[in-house]
């Protein structure tokens, strides 16, 4: 059995995508696990994940950006499950926008859903870990943050925002056997990509670094290892995966 069994976790933006790929992950390895997104379809999709994996697993409608909706869910998690163990801050928007026709609602909207958004989510989950002296949080950041590409200077804000977030959260929580770290993903193919990419694009980055883009699935390894026993003294690190050549 793996070391996630029986654990309490949340991950939000679980109905597509990465999100989706590392709840799979958690449920066939024997987590009890909430899928929390703004996707009305979120409990048709954590039912199709129950029939694939035969695991535990259920969708609760969350927008992270609201304060609110948030403390609730937390709240109501602990509630109906007695604690909360895991918490996967997956959600996130990918609107790409050139600089000079970037407004501040493009910019506020990004950094509400991408940074915000995983703050709001620690914030409100860490009160229950600390208490239970046990936490395992996992934000997806972007090999965007640092690489540096046209049209994204919002994104990769937020995703430098969230690097720096969890290195100064790492510290201020790691006395409490509350572990916070990154996942760096390159590019993947989810449906965020596909919205923001023609075919043509996408064909490039297949050429330009002679591999196909990177699976969803190939993320869960790296992220059941961080949730897992083995990971428990690793806080405020960035793992990166493969990112696409230059
Ligand atoms: P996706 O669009 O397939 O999935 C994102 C999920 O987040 C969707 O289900 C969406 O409904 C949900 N979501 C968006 N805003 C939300 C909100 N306010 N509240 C709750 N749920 C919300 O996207 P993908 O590609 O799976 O991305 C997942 C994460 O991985 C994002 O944080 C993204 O920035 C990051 N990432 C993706 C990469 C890629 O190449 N696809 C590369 C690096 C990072």
């Amino acid at each position: 059995m793996s070391d996630v069994a029986g654990r309490i976790a949340l991950v939000t933006g679980g109905a597509s995508g990465i999100g989706r790929a590392l709840a799979t992950a958690l449920a066939a390895n024997g987590a009890q696990v909430l899928i929390a997104d703004r996707d009305p379809r979120v409990t048709e999709v954590a039912e199709g994940v129950a029939v694939e994996t035969g695991g535990r697993i259920e969708g609760l409608a969350l927008d992270v950006t609201n304060e609110r909706e948030v403390e609730g869910t937390m709240g109501e998690v602990v509630r109906r499950f007695g604690r909360l163990e895991i918490l996967a801050n997956v959600a996130g928007i990918y609107r790409r926008r050139p600089l000079l026709e970037m407004s501040p609602a493009d910019w506020d909207e990004t950094i509400g859903v991408n940074l915000r958004g995983v703050f709001l989510c620690t914030r409100y989950a860490a009160p229950f870990m600390v208490e239970q002296r046990f936490g395992r949080i996992v934000n997806i950041a972007s090999g965007l943050a640092v690489r540096g590409q046209p049209r994204t200077a919002h994104y990769a804000a937020s995703k430098g925002g969230v690097m720096a977030f969890t290195t100064a959260v790492a510290r201020e929580l790691e006395a409490d056997n509350v572990t916070i770290n990154c996942i760096a993903p390159g590019f993947t193919d989810t449906p965020a990509t596909r919205a923001a990419h023609t075919e043509q694009e996408l064909a490039a980055a297949i050429a330009r670094t002679g591999r196909p883009l990177g699976q969803p699935e190939e993320i869960a390894g790296t992220f059941l290892f961080l949730v897992g026993e083995a990971a428990r003294t690793i806080t405020g690190s960035t793992l990166w995966m493969r990112q696409p050549g230059t």
